[in-house]
């Protein structure tokens, strides 16, 4: 314990430094920008964690959908166990309690010694993490659970986040200053952002997913919104749980969408009044949910740059989605 505690202290007073949206120091750890708060729970993950092969990890970049592909693998995975989606847990507790994040909750408040016991929790075990692919524990890798990346439009990701972070700490202050969004969009830009930045981070897991289809689902948010339908039974399909005919039949495709859609999450008591464990208000979860959201904030030469920027490091990839 203490030597992890003289390695934080180390990492620390040695990593690059930035202060996102003027308020939440990143550290440059492992080639990704960590919150200050989620370096210590990141190592222990890393360090700790041992995958079953009956694991599904859902990864992102924060702002782009996690809470959605929560609500929908939490659903699609028990549906037998809860099939009366008028009293389904969704209701009483967020998505996020029950597909816990590995460096904002499962190791939060633990040390080497106090590790929690994961391993009594039934499978399938969902997780989900925010860390790059190639910083994710080897055993997630070696093991043959499965792995879920959404990955979103930047600019609407930058703008989704922007909204968001003046509300964790339960600052409240729903009003982001316009006159700092080129500034803050400049950072962006730069990766300087929480796990940024943007293009290692996406194309870390989607260089996975093709060279290893079957460990790793890359979906898109867009996709998810154009068609639900077609992604809800993928996504089913990947993780092992597909829908039968009589089940299509019945509908319950249609029933799992809506009950995970935004409008329905929403309205739902928890998230109107509950908050993620004190951090910000669940609210603060369910915004807009567009696509192209951005035009109505940055100009189209504010982003030409960058857009550029990201255009080329894809294609120079060979990333096609
Ligand atoms: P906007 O801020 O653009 O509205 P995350 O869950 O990763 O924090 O992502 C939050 C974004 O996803 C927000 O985007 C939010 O409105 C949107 N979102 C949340 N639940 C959604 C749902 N059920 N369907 C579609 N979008 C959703």
């Amino acid at each position: 314990m203490e030597e992890l505690e003289d390695h934080l202290h180390q990492l620390e007073t040695s990593l690059p430094k930035e202060l996102w949206m003027g308020a939440f120091p990143i550290f440059l750890y492992q080639n990704y920008w960590c919150p200050f708060r989620r370096l210590k729970p990141s190592i222990l993950f890393q360090t700790q964690f041992e995958a079953f092969d009956t694991d599904i990890i859902l990864a992102s970049l924060p702002k782009t959908g996690t809470t959605w592909l929560k609500s929908l693998l939490y659903t699609i995975v028990n549906r037998n166990i809860y099939s009366d989606f008028n009293k389904h847990p969704l209701h009483s507790e967020n998505a996020h309690k029950f597909v816990p994040h590995f460096e904002y909750t499962v190791y939060v408040n633990t040390s080497d010694e106090t590790l929690p016991n994961l391993a009594k929790l039934s499978p399938p075990r969902l997780f989900a993490t925010h860390i790059t692919y190639f910083s994710l524990p080897k055993s997630i890798k070696s093991s043959k659970s499965r792995i879920i990346y959404v990955c979103r439009n930047p600019l609407d990701t930058f703008i989704s986040s922007w909204h968001f972070y003046p509300q964790v700490d339960l600052h409240n202050n729903n009003e982001q200053d316009h006159n700092m969004i080129e500034e803050h969009f400049g950072m962006f830009c730069e990766g300087k952002f929480p796990f940024g930045p943007y293009d290692d981070h996406v194309l870390g897991y989607w260089k996975e997913s093709v060279q290893n289809p079957n460990k790793l689902l890359f979906m898109e948010y867009e996709g998810l919104k154009e068609d639900p339908k077609a992604h809800v039974k993928k996504l089913a399909e990947f993780v092992g749980y597909p829908f039968s005919e009589q089940e299509e039949n019945k509908g319950i495709i249609d029933d799992i969408i809506k009950l995970c859609s935004l409008e329905s999450l929403k309205e739902m008591d928890v998230n109107k009044n509950g908050s993620y464990y004190g951090f910000f208000e669940n609210k603060a979860l369910f915004r807009k949910g567009e696509v192209g959201d951005w035009t109505n904030y940055l100009s189209p030469t504010i982003v030409k740059n960058f857009d550029q920027n990201i255009l080329e490091k894809f294609k120079a990839s060979g990333f096609s989605s």
